[in-house]
């Protein structure tokens, strides 16, 4: 049954998403919400949404609104989350589900409790390799798999200064040092999207940051933060182990490729790189380069694409790669700007079947608690020097 969506953030993401989330045909009717209502009006305004709403309360107590899309800062989602789904909202949350544990158990529980809809928008869960990998893993090709590593490596030079100065405003330097390994789920969601498995224990190792330019500076920092390159290492129940980088200060060209993983089995191993990727067994090497290789759908010139600055658009216009099961989108979707190597499609068309259908979707509350918490505890971890510390889990979904 269609259902209507309340988008709870009007910054610069949430441009990427209410375009898809109004030409869905699950969904008839799509409102905004933004504490500096001039973002909400634009956002109506460009991609003609329904109205928008005075405060994210109203929204909460407005019949119209179905489900909600959470869109605002990263250390702001669990409890908004947590409120919604508590006045009987379906939520769409970006990344991360949390920054605590408690808030993370708290929406598991409200999941469980209401029988409602959560889903947490990991774009790497649709990362073409991730989709390679977890197409192998369901042929058994790997066989065991026992290691594998994910890494998230985007460098502040390459859009996140300005990201934070829109994001932050005049106090943006205390939320910019926002702690890598709280922002974990890029680099776990597509280890854990292939792998099924969950994490036990959890190292983690900090590089104090050494720019001067007082952004990672535990005076100044919100989170108490000098941390801008991490690593984690994390055991897994079944047996094994993967490693996670979480770089914010580094030479490499994140727009070609933000999220890259490998995974190593007993039988086959698989390895991806910036501009290439290998499928491995004992009598050599594959170049699937082309089959995890996204093609632009559209141009960077494309009217859809006016609102956004030139700069930026290449985000905006990847397709799918052979990997994707692109039928599977709905035909008023499949000419819309997607992103993230075209995760954005498959986030918001789960999402909106989820709803429908009364079910949950692939990174439900379960799912995303999997690939969150392990980085809060491994930046616990990186805290307390290293110490090697118990992850807790929360189980999987109902039925799964
Ligand atoms: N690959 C990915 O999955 C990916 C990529 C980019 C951003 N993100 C996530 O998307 C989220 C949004 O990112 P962004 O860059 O658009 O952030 P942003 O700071 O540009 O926008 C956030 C907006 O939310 C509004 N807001 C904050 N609290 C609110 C509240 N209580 N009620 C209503 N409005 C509120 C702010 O005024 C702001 O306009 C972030 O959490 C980020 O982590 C994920």
């Amino acid at each position: 049954m269609p259902f209507t969506i309340g988008l709870v953030g009007a910054g610069q993401f949430a441009d990427s998403f209410a375009p898809l989330f109004r030409r869905h045909p699950l969904v008839s009717g799509v409102w905004v919400t933004d504490t500096i209502p001039a973002r909400a009006d634009r956002l109506v305004a460009v991609h003609g949404l329904d109205g928008t709403i005075r405060s994210f309360d109203d929204m909460l107590d407005d019949c119209r609104i179905d489900a909600v899309a959470i869109f605002t800062q990263r250390w702001t989602h669990g409890p908004l989350a947590l409120r919604a789904l508590r006045a009987g909202k379906h939520v769409y949350c970006t990344v991360p589900m949390g920054i605590t544990v408690d808030e993370i158990g708290a929406i598991v529980q409200a999941v469980a409790e209401t029988g409602l809809t959560y889903m947490m928008g990991e774009t790497s869960y649709y990362n073409p390799a991730t989709v390679l990998a977890r197409d192998k893993v369901a042929a058994g090709a790997f066989g065991d798999l026992f290691y594998a590593e994910g890494d998230y490596i985007h460098d502040m030079d390459l859009g996140f200064y300005d990201a934070y100065r829109f994001s932050g405003g005049e106090d943006w330097k205390r939320t910019a040092s926002y702690p890598p390994l709280l922002y974990p789920t890029h680099s776990i969601g597509g280890v854990l999207g292939a792998w099924d498995t969950h994490v036990t224990k959890a190292v983690g190792v900090g590089v104090r940051d050494t720019r001067g330019d007082g952004v990672f500076d535990r005076a100044v920092s919100m989170f108490d933060n000098d941390v801008s390159n991490a690593t984690a290492l994390f055991e897994v129940a079944a047996g094994g182990s993967f490693r996670t980088n979480e770089f914010r200060r580094v030479g490499y060209p994140s727009h070609i490729r933000e999220s890259r993983f490998r995974y190593f089995g007993t039988e086959a191993s698989f390895e991806q790189v910036a501009t290439a990727a290998f499928w491995y067994t004992r009598e050599g090497a594959q170049d699937v380069s082309a089959q995890v290789r996204t093609t632009a759908t559209l141009d960077v010139d494309d009217p859809q694409l006016a609102h956004i600055a030139p700069e930026l658009r290449p985000a905006f216009v990847s397709g799918y790669a052979p990997v994707h099961d692109r039928a599977r989108i709905p035909p008023a979707l499949a000419t819309l700007p997607n992103g993230h190597e075209g995760s954005h499609h498959f986030l918001v068309d789960d999402f909106a079947t989820a709803v429908a259908s009364g079910t949950h979707p692939p990174v439900n509350a379960w799912k995303a608690a999997r690939f969150t918490v392990p980085g809060i505890i491994a930046h616990e971890s990186v805290r307390r020097d290293g110490e090697r510390l118990d992850v807790p889990d929360f189980g999987s979904a109902p039925g799964s």
